[in-house]
């Protein structure tokens, strides 16, 4: 897919669906597991349209201090609404732009560092993990939200229900040969949520603490839900397939219908 030239990668590629992305009773429990109370400066590392900080800024203590970065040529800083956002909350939001593997921050700069998303498109994920931990406070948090993306290619839906063990295999083995060619290009490895917390535990984080995100979203007639209706514009829009092609048409005749299983993992360790 050749993504225009004036947008960045967050504008291109992030559909609305990122809204819905957890449950809020769920985010109020891992607020609490990673007592994220006791924080006051946060850095979203890769940060794009700053989806992930504005989840987690509530949790922040009051007039909390957020650091966005990102390599993208061109991107979110001149977007208002999230400005307006984190100013509403009385909180302030500085965007730098800055390289992943090489963060442009001092040792022991912030309580929280994060990123969601983001080590999977990374050359080098473990370079980035090991400057999370020097850029994070002694009694801060580091906190990595990445997925194992290749679980979806095996999910069943109402389309490939009924398809033989061959054309599954197929799928499956055509979705694992992207990930290879994403790795050979040196482009990240999409499947990195598996490995975060052995990668942090090598690096020597402490606490290491691993969970799965609980929310699903199912798509289901009659697609009327706000979180459905954002996965059913994407669907429509970004048909890539003639599997994506049947989807449409499902999705047109109102019979089209998933269970909406991720595998996105949580992780967290401090130094
Ligand atoms: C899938 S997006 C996630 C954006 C955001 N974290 C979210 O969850 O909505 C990945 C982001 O990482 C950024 N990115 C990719 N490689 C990077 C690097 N080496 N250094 C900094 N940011 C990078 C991209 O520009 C993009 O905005």
């Amino acid at each position: 897919m050749n993504a225009p030239q004036t947008l960045s990668h967050s504008e291109t590629y992030f559909h609305d669906g990122r809204n819905f992305w957890y449950n809020e009773d769920f985010l109020d429990l891992m607020a609490k597991r990673w007592s994220l109370n006791r924080y006051k400066t946060m850095l979203d590392i890769g940060c794009g349209l700053c989806h992930w900080s504005k989840l987690l800024l509530p949790y922040l203590q009051p007039e909390a201090e957020v650091t966005a970065m990102d390599n993208d040529e061109v991107w979110a800083e001149g977007d208002e609404q999230i400005f307006d956002y984190f100013e509403n909350r009385s909180s302030s939001l500085e965007f730098v732009k800055g390289d992943a593997h090489r963060l442009p921050f001092e040792d022991d700069s912030f309580d929280v560092v994060t990123c969601q998303t983001v080590l999977i498109h990374l050359k080098n994920p473990e370079k980035s993990l090991a400057e999370m931990k020097r850029v994070v406070k002694p009694n801060g948090i580091v906190i990595c939200a990445e997925p194992n993306n290749l679980v979806q290619a095996i999910l069943k839906d109402s389309v490939n229900r009924k398809e033989s063990i061959e054309a599954t295999t197929e799928r499956f083995e055509s979705s694992l040969s992207s990930e290879h060619l994403k790795q050979m290009d040196k482009k990240g490895h999409n499947s990195f949520g598996d490995l975060l917390a052995g990668t942090m535990t090598k690096l020597g984080f402490q606490n290491v603490k691993s969970y799965l995100n609980d929310k699903l979203t199912p798509i289901l007639p009659p697609y009327d839900k706000p979180e459905q209706a954002a996965a059913i514009s994407f669907y429509l829009n970004n048909a890539e397939n003639e599997a994506d092609e049947l989807i449409k048409q499902q999705i047109e005749n109102g019979t089209y219908f998933n269970g909406g299983g991720t595998m996105m993992y949580l992780v967290s360790g401090q130094k």
